[in-house]
């Protein structure tokens, strides 16, 4: 369908000590374009985006990001992308701009501080740019670490968890600053266990269950795999939740998980100073 997606994921597997985590996972993401990875806690969503971001190696399947395999010219692909991990990566003993510069540095750009005000200015960060990151509001963390993923201009832009635990005038400030770039060329692959995220910002939507992506397709396609309810003589369309929960089913069908503490949040030793990772 597409000629040539920015991202291709093709039977990807991984198991973490013999559980198998995905079991075959298959997508394309159009270059330009949102495209939502969704699933409940433990499916498995930043398990791929360590997988496409060359943190991770696959068991099994084949991964190509912005043309290069994961897996035969991983640095190619850390040179075509940015990772936003699931937690915010900025350095709270610096300030805003100290930590643009920073980044701007590792990358051996020309002008740090000329690229750190662009991008101040570009994610409404002026105003504070000189004061210290750890004093912002989660809102402006999180601008600042979306900020800071963007220098050097990656044409791929992964974005695990863009939003978790911001308040909703947050969530919306990210979620412009997402659609702006995707205007602007950029591919987003975001990963988010919120629907209404899904149903905002993603031009295709797929959802990771048991391993494997159960249904992949723009909302109204997903909408459209539940029959509309009549309520009281009025139709009511389903929201992406009736068909999110329609699929997975309820609670008890979820796999095991314990979010707050799995090894996936941690920082590998071996990773690219440059590299935005959770802490
Ligand atoms: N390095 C690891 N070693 C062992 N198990 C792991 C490792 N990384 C992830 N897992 C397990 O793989 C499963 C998927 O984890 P992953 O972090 O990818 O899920 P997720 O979809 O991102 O969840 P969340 O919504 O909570 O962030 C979980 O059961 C997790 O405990
Ligand atoms: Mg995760």
């Amino acid at each position: 369908m597409i000629a040539q997606p920015a991202i291709r994921v093709r039977g990807v597997e991984k198991s973490f000590t013999g559980t198998p985590v995905l079991r075959g996972v298959d997508f394309d993401v159009e270059p330009g374009s949102i495209f939502a990875l969704l699933g409940s806690n433990g499916a498995g969503k930043t398990t791929l985006v360590r997988i496409l971001s060359t943190l991770l190696r696959a068991d099994a399947g084949t991964a190509v990001v912005d043309g290069f395999d994961v897996a035969v010219a991983p640095a190619d692909v850390r040179a075509s992308i940015s990772l936003t991990g699931q937690f915010a990566a900025v350095d709270e003993v610096l300030t805003g701009r100290e930590n643009l510069v920073l980044v701007a540095r590792l990358r051996h750009l020309a002008d740090p501080g000329a690229i750190a005000d662009g991008l101040l200015d570009r994610f409404a960060l002026t105003d504070a740019a000189h004061r210290r990151a750890g004093a912002y509001s989660g809102g402006m963390r999180r601008r600042l670490d979306i900020a800071m993923s963007l220098i050097g201009d990656p044409p791929v832009v992964f974005l695990d968890e863009p939003t978790t635990g911001l308040d909703p005038q947050a969530r919306i400030e990210v979620w412009n600053t997402i659609t702006d770039l995707a205007r602007g060329g950029t591919t987003v692959l975001l990963t988010t266990q919120y629907l209404d995220e899904a149903e905002q910002l993603a031009d295709r939507i797929a959802i990771l269950h048991r391993g494997t992506i159960i249904q992949n397709g723009t909302l109204a396609e997903l909408k459209r795999l539940l029959p509309p309810a009549e309520v009281e003589y009025i139709e009511k369309q389903p929201s992406l939740e009736d068909v999110f929960l329609a699929l997975v089913g309820d609670a008890a069908d979820r796999p095991d998980d314990s979010p707050a503490d799995h090894p996936a949040d941690r920082p590998d030793g071996d990773a690219d100073p440059t590299r935005k990772e959770p802490r």
